[in-house]
């Protein structure tokens, strides 16, 4: 057959061959709201595509989740750095006749979708959000009792997550409280914000990393829009600002024109989704020594209810922000990038500045989403074929279960009792001491955290509809 009459053939099967890159047997397709790291709408990766029910035979006994708020209106400091000064220059170029523009005539009448006061607040997005994780785990666990009370840390987004969770898990009213754990910055290790209180975490770690990568993927971005619109000016941090917007605007308003693949194309959306990788590992990944020591206290305290033989709750449920759950993450080992080679040394060269490790097991996108959230299940298994009876623990984070590295002698991902007892302890001997790692420069400092077992936080408030 000619190349002609191959032509003539594919030219009447129903796709379109010449668009953009489609090809015969392509199902490629691409979702920018499944890469924008912690701006994105809380989503379940399946990373990886392991089963979230329990495994056969098995049935939660007792279960704990540190989750992160759900979704805001934008961070102050996304606002105050990227989307702020975009909008304002937006503003001010108002001589710019957008609508003649290819790819960003929607610019002609678009405005911000929140103001610089509504900022650090839940969006309607985020509250569904929260109250569907309630709903979530009502029904993923019936035979457990509800829990009299969940935890928060007391910002407005982490409270009003809590809430909006209470209200989806509870089948009446007022049968759960809320819990609130003060934010402060000489609490040790025991709060749900031990980072605050850790004088060697900074928050701007990862900053001058991310923008080694950030100038490189921007500039041809910039090059292509100063095209379409010399006057305006593009900078790298408008682009930046304008890809936030995708996942900001999302929360507030349902959808955006910012995640319109015509404007960034899906490798523009995985070069900025790895330049914030890039920022989360040194800033509360495997490249900041300090995760190991803040994220362990969660975990050691956790762990060791679960494995209690009685405990108040059958459901330990918490609220944090963006922060903790990936510090923890290193704390357990888990999204390691080194798991099956290289080592504790070699970490940070999983995360190159000038190209993409597309095969790493960090991304922020799989781990904090909006909403996101790490689940620690006991299991009671019997008559699970191949294993013997007793409890088990498994780990499931945004649903799909994860193995503890040589932790995974259960069924499904899970890990026996003596196993997971060692586990803890180990990870006890390596990362303890969180006084000493951060630098503690404050008084009645703790290494431990208390605040599920702690009467002085008190019994919290009822939620209100
Ligand atoms: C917008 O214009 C005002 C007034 O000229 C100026 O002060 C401000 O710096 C401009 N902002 C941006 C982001 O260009
Ligand atoms: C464009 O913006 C950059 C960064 O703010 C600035 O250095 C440069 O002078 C601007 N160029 C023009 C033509 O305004
Ligand atoms: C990550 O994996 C490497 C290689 O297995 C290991 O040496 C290192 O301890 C792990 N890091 C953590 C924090 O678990
Ligand atoms: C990774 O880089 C960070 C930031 O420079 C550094 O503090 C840390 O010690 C490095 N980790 C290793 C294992 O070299
Ligand atoms: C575990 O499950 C078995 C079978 O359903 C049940 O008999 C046993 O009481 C359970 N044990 C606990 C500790 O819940
Ligand atoms: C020291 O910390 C404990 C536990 O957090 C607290 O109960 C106590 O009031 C603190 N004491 C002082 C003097 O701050
Ligand atoms: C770990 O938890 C146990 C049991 O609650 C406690 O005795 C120990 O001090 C904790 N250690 C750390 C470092 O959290
Ligand atoms: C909290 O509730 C428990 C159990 O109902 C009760 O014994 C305790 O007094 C309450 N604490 C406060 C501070 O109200």
């Amino acid at each position: 057959m000619s190349a002609r009459q191959l032509r003539q053939v594919l030219s009447v099967l129903p796709f379109a061959l010449s668009a953009s890159g489609t090809a015969l047997y392509s199902t490629y397709s691409f979702n920018p709201l499944e890469h924008l790291g912690g701006v994105a709408p809380y989503f379940e990766p399946q990373d990886p595509p392991t089963d979230p029910a329990p495994p056969q035979g098995c049935t939660p006994s007792r279960v704990a989740y540190l989750n992160r708020h759900a979704a805001i209106y934008a961070n102050d400091y996304d606002y105050d750095e990227y989307i702020g000064p975009f909008v304002e220059k937006l503003e001010n170029n108002t001589a710019i006749d957008w609508s003649k523009i290819p790819s960003l005539n929607f610019l002609a009448d678009w405005t911000a979708p929140f103001s610089e006061a509504e900022a650090e607040l839940l969006t309607q997005v985020g509250k569904l959000e929260a109250t569907q994780l309630g709903v979530s785990l009502n029904l993923r666990y019936p035979q457990l009792r509800l829990p009299s009370k969940v935890w928060t840390s007391s910002a407005e987004r982490t409270y009003k997550s809590a809430q909006s969770f209470v209200r989806g898990l509870e089948t009446d009213n007022n049968q759960i409280n809320v819990v609130s754990i003060y934010e402060s910055k000489e609490a040790g290790a025991d709060s749900l914000t031990p980072y605050k209180s850790c004088p060697a975490y900074s928050s701007s770690a990862g900053s001058d990393q991310s923008s080694v990568y950030k100038e490189k993927f921007t500039k041809p971005i910039m090059a292509r829009l100063n095209a379409l619109a010399p006057e305006f000016n593009f900078t790298s941090d408008d682009i930046y600002g304008m890809m936030e917007l995708c996942g900001y605007e999302t929360v507030v308003r349902g959808k955006s024109p910012f995640c319109d693949l015509d404007l960034f194309s899906p490798d523009d959306w995985l070069a900025w989704e790895y330049s914030e990788d890039i920022r989360y590992h040194y800033n509360v990944g495997y490249g900041n020594q300090v995760s190991r020591p803040v994220g362990l206290p969660w975990f050691n305290a956790t762990a060791n209810i679960l494995m209690a033989h009685t405990a108040a709750e059958d459901m330990y449920v918490s609220f944090t922000h963006r922060e903790l759950p990936p510090m923890v993450l290193v704390a357990m080992g888990l999204f390691n990038n080194s798991a099956f080679g290289g080592s504790e040394a070699t970490i940070n060269d999983t995360m190159p500045l000038d190209r993409i490790n597309y095969r790493r097991a960090w991304k922020s996108s799989h781990v904090l989403p909006f909403m996101s959230n790490i689940a620690i299940e006991r299991l009671n298994c019997t008559g699970s074929y191949g294993y013997d009876d007793g409890d088990y623990y498994r780990v499931l984070v945004n649903s799909a279960s994860q193995e503890l590295p040589g932790c995974g002698d259960g069924p499904g991902n899970s890990c026996s009792r003596a196993g997971f007892e060692k586990y803890v302890q180990d990870r006890v001997a390596m990362f303890a001491g969180f006084s000493e790692k951060c630098g503690v420069d404050y008084k009645n400092t703790t290494d431990v955290m208390t605040i599920y077992s702690d009467p002085s936080v008190g019994n919290g408030t009822v939620v209100g509809k």
